[in-house]
C-alpha cells in the first residue's frame, strides 16, 4: 500500500503555484464537449477525477486533443451532436462527474450507464435522480434508484421549478445541464451558496441565465440553441492550495505565497475562517481570469485561536474540513463546526474519518451529528494513520505530520492523485523535508 513518512520540519518558504482548479476543470471539459467548435482549456487539472471526466466525454463522441498535460483542446460536437456510449461509462471515484453527467446525458435522446469503483457507488444519487425524473428523463439506480450503477436514458425534458433539498452544486450544476434540454425555463433554489463555476461558464458561453429572488437563491436557465466554444485559463485550486496555507499557517517561521489562486467567494470559507482564527493571511493582487476571481495567497506562522464554523460558511468551505480540523488541534481554545452533516456523505464520511485519524495522533477532537469539535491545542505525536482512499484526509494527515513530534506514516496515499498531482513533492520542496527514499530535495 502506498504510504507517505512525513517528519517535523523548520519554517515553510517559498512561492508556489497549485494546480489548476479541480471544479472548473471538470466543468471546461462537460461544457466545451457541447459547444459550437474548438474550446481552449489552459491549466486544466490531470487529476485522476478529471480524467475520468475526460474519458466521460470521448465515450459519448467528443474528441480531445491533449496538447500537454494541462492544456486540452475540445472539439465540441453542439448541444445535439453527442453519440450513445457502446460500452459502460467509468466514473472512477469522481462524484463530480457522475453527478454532472446524469443531467447532461438526461437530455441526450440516447441510453447511458455511468458506473465506478466501490468509493463511488457508494454516494447518494437520489438527488439527481429525483429532479431528474421530474423533468421527464428515466434513471434507474441500485437499491431503489439511490445508489450507482445509474442507467440514463434521456429524452424530452420539461422545465421544472426546484427547491434543492441540500446546498450542492453538483446537483445545480446536473439541473443547469439538463435545462439546457428542456422545453421550457427550469428554476433552481439553493439553500445555501454552493460553487458557482457552471453558471460563470454558461453565461460566458451565451446562455440564458438569470438570478431569480435573490431572497431565496433562485436561478433560472432557458433552454440552450446553442453554446459558444470556451477559451478558458483554470485558475489554481483553492482547495489545493488550503493545504499549503494550513501548513504554513502552523509551523513556526514560515512564510509562504501562494500565486494564482480562484478566489471565488463561494469557495473561500476557509480563508475567512482562518483569519477569525487569527491567521496572518492576505489576498493580494486580486484579478479576474476567465471570469473567475483570482489572487495570490500570503501567509506567514502565527498562533491560532478556536473558531465556530456553521451555516453558509460551511458550504463556503465544503471540502476543507479535514484540513480546518488539523489547523484547529494547533488553535488555542475550542474550535466547533456545525450544520456540516454533507460531510458524512463525502468521499468518505469525513466526520467520522477525520475524529478517528487525528484522535491516533492525540488530537482532542469528537464527532458531533452535524460536525465536530476539536479542544486545541494539544501536541500531536506521530503514528501510523489511514487515508480511509480519501484524497483530502490523506493531505491532511501529511500536514499533521509536520507539527507532530516523531514520524507520522500516513497509509494509502495513491488516492491524492485524485484532485493533486504533486502534492507530496510540492510539500516537501517547500518545507525542505527529504523525499520518501531519504534523498534531500
Ligand atoms: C463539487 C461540489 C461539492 C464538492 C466537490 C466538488 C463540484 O460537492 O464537495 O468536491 O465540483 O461541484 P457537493 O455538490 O456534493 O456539495
Amino acid at each position: 500500500m502506498s504510504q507517505m513518512r512525513i517528519r517535523p520540519s523548520g519554517p515553510l518558504r517559498g512561492h508556489i503555484r497549485v494546480p489548476g482548479d479541480k471544479s472548473i476543470s471538470h466543468r471546461a471539459l462537460i461544457l466545451g464537449a457541447i459547444a459550437d467548435g474548438a474550446s481552449r482549456i489552459e491549466n486544466y487539472l490531470p487529476a485522476a477525477d478529471c480524467r475520468a471526466t475526460l474519458g466521460a466525454i470521448r465515450a459519448i463522441g467528443v474528441e480531445v486533443e491533449e496538447v500537454s498535460g494541462t492544456s486540452l483542446v475540445i472539439h465540441g460536437r453542439g448541444l445535439r451532436g453527442l453519440q450513445e456510449p457502446s460500452d459502460l461509462v467509468d466514473c472512477v471515484r469522481s462524484g463530480t462527474t457522475m453527478r454532472l453527467l446524469a443531467g447532461l446525458l438526461a437530455g441526450q435522446p440516447f441510453l447511458s450507464v455511468l458506473g465506478g469503483e466501490s468509493q463511488l457507488r457508494r454516494r447518494p444519487m437520489g438527488r439527481i435522480i429525483e429532479p431528474l425524473r421530474l423533468m421527464g428523463a428515466t434513471i434507474l439506480g441500485r437499491d431503489g434508484g439511490r445508489l450507482p450503477p445509474l442507467a440514463v436514458q434521456g429524452g424530452d425534458l420539461h422545465g421544472i421549478d426546484y427547491t434543492l433539498p441540500v446546498a450542492s452544486a453538483q446537483v445545480k450544476s446536473a439541473l443547469l445541464l439538463a435545462g439546457l434540454y428542456a422545453d421550457s425555463p427550469t428554476t433552481i433554489r439553493e439553500p445555501g451558496p454552493a460553487r458557482d463555476h457552471t453558471e460563470r461558464l454558461l453565461g460566458a458561453m451565451g446562455t440564458r441565465l438569470e438570478p431569480g429572488n435573490r431572497d431565496v437563491r433562485e436561478l433560472r436557465i432557458w433552454p440552450g440553441e446553442s453554446l459558444r466554444a470556451l477559451d478558458v485559463e483554470v485558475p489554481g485550486d483553492l482547495s489545493a492550495a488550503a493545504f499549503l496555507v494550513v501548513a504554513a499557517a502552523l509551523v513556526s517561521g514560515s512564510e509562504i505565497m501562494v500565486e494564482g489562486v480562484g478566489v471565488n467567494p463561494t469557495r473561500a470559507g476557509l480563508l475567512d475562517s482562518l483569519r477569525a482564527m487569527g491567521a496572518a493571511l492576505t489576498v493580494e493582487k486580486r484579478r479576474d481570469v476567465s471570469g473567475e476571481p483570482v489572487a495570490d495567497l500570503a501567509v506567514q506562522a502565527t498562533e491560532l485561536c478556536g473558531v465556530e464554523v456553521d451555516g453558509d460558511t460551511v458550504v463556503r468551505m465544503i471540502d476543507e474540513f479535514p484540513i480546518l480540523a488539523v489547523a484547529a488541534t494547533q488553535a488555542q481554545g475550542e474550535t466547533l463546526v456545525r450544520d456540516a452533516s454533507e460531510l458524512r456523505v463525502k468521499e468518505t464520511d469525513r466526520i467520522a474519518t477525520t475524529v478517528a485519524e487525528l484522535r491516533r495522533l492525540g488530537a482532542e477532537i469528537e464527532a458531533r451529528a452535524d460536525g465536530f469539535v476539536v479542544y486545541g491545542p494539544t501536541p500531536l505525536a506521530g503514528t501510523t494513520v489511514h487515508s480511509h482512499g480519501d484524497h483530502r484526509l490523506a493531505m491532511a494527515l501529511a500536514v499533521a505530520g509536520l507539527v507532530a513530534s516523531g514520524e507520522t506514516v500516513v497509509q494509502d496515499v495513491a488516492c491524492i492523485v485524485d484532485s493533486f498531482p504533486g502534492f507530496e513533492a510540492l510539500l516537501r520542496g517547500i518545507a525542505n523535508l527529504p523525499n520518501a527514499t531519504g534523498a534531500g530535495p
